[in-house]
């Protein structure tokens, strides 16, 4: 028994569909951004690295990376509260380049609003959002979502770059928690 078994309910998106998803977002970002000469892609860290590291192989249009790491803080490790830090800016000027923010999962929107206030406010040519997963039904603020790997229901869910307390974001799927595992 894997380490991680003892806490896993069911494979929410095994390996092969995540693959195939990410690839065809790449493909699609690469006829969207055809013409962009200057295009930056901004991974959340931590749980946008798998995603990024992915996608960022799929798309054909030149483009730099780069990494910005916000966490949020108050409340449970599980939930979001609207207060959000940057632990770690990017060394990228956003200022007049076409930006594509790559992330995990949009879950509140609180730490997407945040990052793109302050994207914003470094006045970027174009802003755009990509999100591996979207839970619509938890959106407190609203949040304009570009590109979407997979829409899914309010579960907790871990791997491929996104954690359970911290662990796990090694797995090459995406997982759903097991109800009684806490
Ligand atoms: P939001 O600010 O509520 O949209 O939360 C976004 C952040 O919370 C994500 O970037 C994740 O790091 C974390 N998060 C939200 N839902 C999950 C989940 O189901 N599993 C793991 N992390 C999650
Ligand atoms: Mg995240």
């Amino acid at each position: 028994m894997y380490p991680y078994e003892k806490y896993l309910g069911e494979v929410l998106i095994d390996e092969r569909t995540l693959q195939t998803r990410v690839a065809e977002l790449g493909k699609q970002i690469s006829v969207d951004y055809a013409d962009c000469e200057d295009m930056l892609l901004i991974c959340i860290l931590k749980g946008g690295v798998m995603f990024l590291v992915d996608v960022t192989r799929h798309i054909s249009v030149p483009h730099e990376i780069d990494f910005l790491a916000v966490s949020s803080y108050g409340k449970g490790a599980r939930e979001t509260t609207g207060n959000v830090r940057i632990d770690m800016d990017l060394t990228a000027n956003v200022t007049d380049r076409h930006v594509l923010i790559v992330e995990d999962i949009v879950d509140s929107g609180h730490t997407l609003r945040f990052v793109m206030d302050v994207l914003l406010a470094r006045r970027p040519a174009s802003l755009k959002l990509c999100t591996l997963l979207n839970k619509p039904t938890k959106r407190q603020v609203e949040i304009p979502v570009d590109y979407v790997g997979f829409e899914i229901e309010n579960k907790f869910v871990f791997g491929y770059g996104l954690d359970l307390d911290e662990k796990f974001r090694n797995l090459p799927f995406i997982g759903v928690v097991k109800p009684d595992a806490f």
